[in-house]
């Protein structure tokens, strides 16, 4: 039984939410004219409503001034990014010109690997969390082989046997074991599978302490907690603009790169790298952009890019210490509830330290977790299903509310006593 009072975080949260955003500005899946509850955040963000008018405007200049638009629309589809990466800065607590905003995150992921990742006499492994998200250990797995280091140079960072948590003090010790061999370390900021949140300034100084570069895949971590990725000296980080973030499906992924590297030049290039001054000399000279925009590669997919916008401006409007104070109530409340449950069905995986997790919290069902999902969806609740048995549900501060974690666990107790 949760020693958490339910009611009292009800208080906590009539007291702070009077200026929190509202449901209003997103719009949300319905079934019958009614208004699923959706607490799915954590894969695909919901619709900001201004996403449209967004993208109208976008094309409404493609449609009026055409390649004009590159320099005389309004807000010119050259600069369009500026603002974005003035907003996702602050986001993730990292200076302007430590971001860019380009591809998706796998390519991200191997951008990066290609500008980090330099093997070198016995340092030829990468120490990656396990399990990870199966697109990072691709990633990792392909950057060895086509190195020439073996497939096999992963060291794996996994749960700890006794806590069922990736604890640090493993981290280190794997450190220590291999620092002969190391040549990179790449983990998620938050896990997908259980919702634990990595003590990012730590791992990062462990990492330094033994000369390694880290960079973090942030893809669960990005618009859900604060971030501080420039003053925790973390080297890269990437992570991508559809799930907290609102972007839209597939949107585009974002980079981190730490001033302290901002001199690299052995990095994939492309035309949009060069600085703005010479990129329409078509010239073969490359003459870097300052900081990550030297990394960008391609003219950037404006009308992809406008539904981001629209989201941005609303994190912007609000900030993320407001957000995150409001997602740890919503997130202790579901918790709460799902405590008083108490039933022998499932067990939450995700830490029960606030400051250890995000708004997501993973369950993991003793019997058939795909069956009770599917009939939690008959409730016109979406949340998310991982095999073989884990259901993921994120209450996002911007557009949910307590009464939809108050759903979720009344048709899961419907569904678990069914
Ligand atoms: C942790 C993590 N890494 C990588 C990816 C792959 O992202 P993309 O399909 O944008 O390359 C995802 C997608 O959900 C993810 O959650």
């Amino acid at each position: 039984m949760s020693n958490i009072k339910p009611v009292k975080i009800w208080k906590l949260d009539l007291d702070q939410a009077d200026d929190l955003p509202a449901s209003d500005s997103f719009l949300f899946p319905e079934v019958g004219g009614k208004r699923k509850t959706y607490l799915c955040g954590h894969s695909l963000g919901l619709q900001p409503k201004s996403a449209k008018a967004s993208v109208e405007n976008e094309l409404k200049i493609w449609h009026e001034l055409a390649v004009e638009g590159h320099f005389k629309a309004p807000s010119p589809w050259v600069h369009y990014l500026d603002p974005l990466h003035d907003m996702m800065s602050g986001l993730v607590g990292a200076l302007k010109s430590e971001i860019v905003i380009m591809n998706s995150l796998t390519a991200n992921i191997h951008f990066l690997l290609a500008g980090f990742y330099k093997p070198n006499g016995m340092q030829t492994k990468i120490l990656m969390d396990s399990p990870a998200f199966p697109s990072d250990i691709y990633a990792l797995r392909s950057h060895l082989k086509v190195r020439g280091a073996s497939e096999g140079d992963l060291i794996f960072w996994q749960p700890n046997a006794q806590t069922g948590f990736f604890e640090i003090d493993d981290f280190e010790q794997l450190i220590r074991d291999h620092q002969q061999e190391i040549s990179l370390i790449f983990i998620a900021g938050l896990h997908y599978l259980n919702g634990q949140l990595f003590d990012i300034a730590k791992l990062t100084k462990l990492a330094h302490q033994y000369d390694i570069l880290i960079g973090f895949d942030l893809a669960h971590a990005a618009g859900n907690v604060i971030l501080n990725v420039h003053d925790w000296q973390v080297d890269f980080a990437c992570w991508c603009t559809y799930k907290y973030l609102n972007g839209g499906p597939g949107s585009l992924g974002a980079c981190f790169i730490h001033k302290k590297h901002h001199h690299l030049s052995d990095f994939f290039q492309g035309w949009w790298g060069n600085s703005l001054e010479n990129r329409f000399d078509m010239k073969p000279d490359f003459t870097p952009a300052s900081g990550a925009l030297a990394w960008q590669l391609s003219n950037p997919p404006i009308i992809a890019l406008a539904p981001l916008k629209a989201s941005l401006e609303i994190y912007h409007q609000y900030g993320m210490q407001k957000l995150r104070a409001k997602s740890k109530l919503l997130t202790a409340y579901l918790e709460a509830i799902l405590l008083e449950l108490e039933s022998a069905k499932f067990e939450i995986k995700t830490p029960k330290d606030p400051e250890a997790r995000g708004a997501m919290l993973c369950l993991h069902c003793k019997d058939e977790g795909k069956d009770i999902f599917e009939l939690i969806e008959q409730h016109s609740i979406v949340v998310d299903y991982r095999k073989p048995n884990t259901i993921r549900v994120a209450p996002n501060p911007l557009y949910n509310s307590f009464n939809d974690c108050y759903l979720f666990t009344q048709a899961l107790k419907i569904t678990i006593k069914a």
